[in-house]
């Protein structure tokens, strides 16, 4: 590209990422400029990222990268500048995020990288506040999201072999990254972005079964036009095994060990050495325990880290919230799983809501000593509010919602979630899928531990029992005639980490008995309660006042009135035992009286003045409001071991 001289207009010198105009010759070129380069830059000659000495330089110059990790697909757009803000605040100098393919991809070849997903948006706002990027594309992210954040249509295939060179895999892998990186490549530094590096995969070497798999994530990059430093990160399971040629190492840890180092410095000497994921707190599992990482602790490692010379990222700086039904869930030996919760604080310096902690205060201060002029000051908090409870004033039972669902579909087996002849062919990905059949006897019903994730059972709509991974049997009561047994199975989240993720097919994954004689012919709703569905739901004319006595599961009816402008709050559902929260057609999450989390983040960006639309789907029991705190509950605590 040419460069001249002619004519050049900075827009706003606190404005960091501009684009000049300049003009050669009566044609127009455009440069981009980011914070760390007031200088025009010449793209063909700016040197990016690069690992060729102990410490790592940018443009030849040497760079400490002081990383934090906060995954867009976590907070709401509108919350995104406040959290980097926050983050930069904290003197923090790159950015680092996960893609989550399942949510760019919901359906093979169909593509969202619009509002809360518009990634490109993102990485210019990251731009825009002086913070470089390593972005970390997968396709498999791991990051305690659904399926590792890999689309569950890619198990309709029996065959599929994720995280692979499995020709079903690679080639919806290629198709994704053909989208994807489209966005990303112009976003490189020596473009004039903020990316100076890129992971490959995640972790590979704590799951390795395929030693061509990597070349080929590495390759994909490549072909498609990414220049910038590649990198690869592993854990201690990993280590020394999801290595790529031409990628640098970096390790994962929340306790430093001396091995850890002395594994970079044997691998490669002379060059420099990061933390990619410095572990600032744990998650939680529903049934669990609140985990929390102490403070001091936490800044004690990483000034070790730093005295070392090395670099570090904090995962999480930000961890936000598991919105909707993307939480990922945690193998305990085939096929028990626990699910994760739907908060993802992570006990890490800022809070879900954006709040300061002790960690982040203790991080500013370390941080600031390698930064030669003053961070910026603190950016002021998001008010918070405790609303008035909202007052349930209408239900609908499940079985009167179905009429809002997608057809139902026959089948003479039990079909699993993915298989389902629904969305275009690409299957149910989440939510909760009811399988009906006949039968003329009582006795005793057997899973068969075929039921992913968890059922509640039903005979003529009437509760008798759960079955789950640790309940595959109980007896069902007697009765006359032909009658309708129904089993609501939810997909509580599939596993995001380890060797089982091509076994996470949800819903019935087999035969149920009942007598030991094989169940036949079933009547399959799909009830993936997505944003149509919650639509039509509420327009409909069935809902009940609650003067007439509601049936479980079922879906309840609130207002929340919110005068003047909304404020961030969190629901408590006391006296709800578990179910799922929508808020004017969002899906905050699940909630589970079973805890630890007690509580659902509601943002005030999901808000608006006036009377706002709240749908419960409870499965048990409701007390008939719902009640609003300024603080979150996440419930009994315990330290990270
Ligand atoms: C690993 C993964 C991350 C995340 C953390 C735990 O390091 O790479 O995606 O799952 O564990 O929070």
């Amino acid at each position: 590209m040419e460069r001249s001289s002619v004519f050049c207009v900075h827009m706003s010198l606190k404005q960091r990422y501009i684009f000049l105009l300049c003009l050669v010759g009566g044609t127009i070129i455009t440069y981009e400029l980011t914070r760390s380069f007031p200088e025009t830059r010449r793209m063909d000659r700016v040197e990016g990222l690069r690992a060729l000495s102990p410490q790592f330089t940018l443009e030849k110059k040497p760079l400490r990268i002081l990383g934090g990790s906060i995954h867009y697909f976590r907070v709401p757009r509108a919350y995104w500048e406040d959290r980097l803000l926050k983050m930069k605040a904290c003197g923090v100098n790159t950015l680092t995020t996960y893609v989550p393919w399942n949510l760019h991809e919901p359906e093979r070849g169909v593509f969202n990288f619009e509002g809360d997903l518009d990634i490109e948006a993102y990485l210019h706002l990251a731009a825009n506040l002086g913070l470089w990027v390593i972005l970390r594309p997968g396709p498999y992210i791991c990051a305690e999201w659904e399926l590792g954040g890999l689309p569950s249509w890619l198990l309709r295939d029996e065959k599929m072999k994720l995280r692979t060179t499995y020709l079903g895999f690679t080639d919806a892998v290629n198709s994704f990254f053909d989208r994807l990186l489209k966005k990303v490549v112009p976003l490189q530094y020596t473009m004039g972005g903020p990316i100076i590096a890129f992971q490959v995969e995640n972790e590979y070497g704590a799951y390795a079964t395929d030693e061509q798999y990597m070349l080929f994530t590495k390759e994909a990059l490549l072909s498609r036009g990414i220049t910038e430093l590649l990198v690869t990160s592993d854990g201690r399971d990993g280590q020394g095994r999801g290595g790529v040629k031409g990628a640098l190492e970096t390790i994962n840890f929340q306790k430093l060990h001396p091995e850890h180092v002395k594994f970079l410095d044997e691998i490669q000497p002379e060059r420099p050495k990061m933390v990619m994921e410095y572990w600032s707190g744990w998650f939680d599992t529903w049934e669990g325990l609140h985990h929390v990482f102490p403070a001091e602790q936490m800044t004690g490692v990483v000034e070790e880290i730093l005295k070392m010379d090395m670099s570090i990222n904090i995962y999480m700086f930000h961890g936000g919230t598991n919105f909707g039904f993307l939480n990922g869930g945690v193998d305990f030996g085939r096929p028990v799983a626990k699910p994760i919760i739907t908060s993802y604080d992570y006990d890490a310096p800022l809070s879900e809501a954006g709040d300061y902690t002790t960690k982040y205060h203790l991080l500013r201060n370390l941080f600031s000593r390698y930064h030669t002029e003053p961070l910026p000051e603190l950016p002021s908090l998001q008010e918070r509010k405790a609303y008035q409870p909202a007052v349930i004033h209408k239900h609908l039972s499940l079985w009167d919602s179905l009429q809002f669902t997608d057809k139902p579909f026959k089948s003479e087996k039990p079909v699993n979630m993915e298989n389902l002849p629904l969305n275009n062919n690409n299957g149910q990905s989440y939510g909760y899928t009811l399988y009906e059949t006949t039968i003329t006897a009582g006795g005793v019903l057997n899973s068969q531990n075929n039921v992913r994730d968890r059922a509640l059972v039903f005979v003529d709509k009437q509760f008798v029992g759960v079955l789950d991974f640790k309940t595959h049997e109980f007896a069902l009561p007697d009765g006359e005639g032909k009658r309708t047994l129904g089993l609501l199975v939810e997909n509580s989240g599939r596993v995001n980490y380890g060797k089982v993720l091509d076994e996470q097919r949800k819903g019935l994954v087999g035969d149920i008995l009942l007598n030991k004689h094989t169940l036949r012919d079933f009547i399959i709703h799909s009830l993936e309660m997505k944003p149509d569905f919650v639509n039509r739901l509420e327009s409909s004319g069935h809902w009940m006042s609650m003067r007439h006595q509601p049936s479980f599961p079922g879906f309840f009816q609130a207002k929340l009135h919110v005068d003047g402008s909304p404020k961030d709050t969190f629901m408590k559902l006391d006296g709800w035992t578990k179910g799922v929260v929508f808020i004017n057609g969002k899906n905050l999450g699940r909630y589970w009286t079973v805890g630890p989390q007690q509580t659902l983040y509601v943002p005030a960006p999901w808000l608006h003045r006036g009377d706002n639309q709240v749908i419960v789907f409870e499965e048990q029991k409701t007390d008939g409001k719902i009640q609003f705190t300024t603080s979150p509950d996440y419930g009994m605590t315990v330290d990270v071991q």
